[in-house]
């Protein structure tokens, strides 16, 4: 089916998850919407990212997407219900796939999750680990600090391995072996907190996971792109162009984007 798959976040963080995408479904056609006019998600009430994540939905519907990917954690854990009511294609979250890959790969059954205030207050990750690995034990830290950082594109900077050091203090002297980045954004601090976390913990991005489900998704509906001649993504944000592209280039080592601005 010729039809693109919509992905939507509320910056750049969605990218981790194109990134993997492109990797894995390379065939396929993606429209992605960045909402970096109202980022950061993590702070604002849920029925505000309810209302901005259907808004997006929305926007990608009338564009004729065939599936949908959440790929934000703050929104997939207050709107993915009511997205999936709203609309006929298939919706896929990030916090599922997440969590399924920390609980594969924790053998103590200790697993931390780093996320945004909105997030952590949901307990979305909790309830499900809870759901897929009963008795597992979560340490939820909220890293408010974070988005900001990668938005301002300091993702590399010193200032960035500060930052986490002094968020992921919080951690210390809880024992776990697993990390769920639990955030789309995260994965471009993955170096800070790499350096930043005990050896023996494995570090998860739910990127792979969710690109599973994706690919899934695509096989049980028959919604797989036959032609064979590849299309770049186009990427819309609410905010400015410049930065916007700047991001995608580095993080997706792509030359040049399709960037456009859209108004929600
Ligand atoms: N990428 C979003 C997430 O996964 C970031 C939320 C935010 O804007 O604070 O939660």
């Amino acid at each position: 089916m010729e039809q693109p798959i919509g992905v939507i976040d509320s910056g750049v963080g969605g990218l981790t998850v194109v990134k993997e995408m492109l990797k894995r479904l390379p065939n396929e056609s993606i429209v992605y919407i960045g909402d970096e006019k109202r980022c950061p998600y993590g702070p604002r009430s849920s029925e505000e990212v309810r209302q901005y994540t259907m808004e997006m939905a929305t926007a990608l519907s009338n564009m004729g997407i065939k599936m949908l990917v959440i790929a934000c954690n703050t929104a997939t854990a207050v709107a993915l219900d009511d997205v999936r009511a709203q609309f006929d294609f298939p919706v896929i979250g990030v916090i599922r796939p997440g969590a399924r890959g920390a609980v594969k790969v924790s053998k103590m059954r200790k697993i931390a999750v780093l996320g945004t205030e909105g997030t952590i207050k949901s307990r979305a990750y909790e309830q499900e680990i809870e759901r897929q690995s009963p008795g597992t034990t979560v340490y939820p830290l909220a890293c408010p600090e974070f988005v900001p950082l990668v938005e301002s594109g300091q993702y590399r900077s010193a200032l960035a391995s500060e930052v986490v050091e002094r968020s992921l203090r919080e951690l210390d002297g809880k024992e776990f072996d697993a990390a769920i980045l639990g955030c789309t954004h995260y994965p471009l601090l993955e170096h800070p907190i790499r350096k930043h976390l005990p050896e023996n913990v494995q570090i998860i991005s739910s990127a792979i996971e969710t690109v599973v489900d994706v690919e899934k998704g695509l096989r049980e509906n028959n919604l797989f792109r036959d032609a064979t001649v590849q299309v770049e993504p186009i990427f819309y944000t609410t905010g400015p162009l410049e930065k916007f592209e700047a991001i995608i280039c580095d993080w997706l080592a792509m030359k040049k984007a399709d960037v456009r601005q859209i108004c929600l």
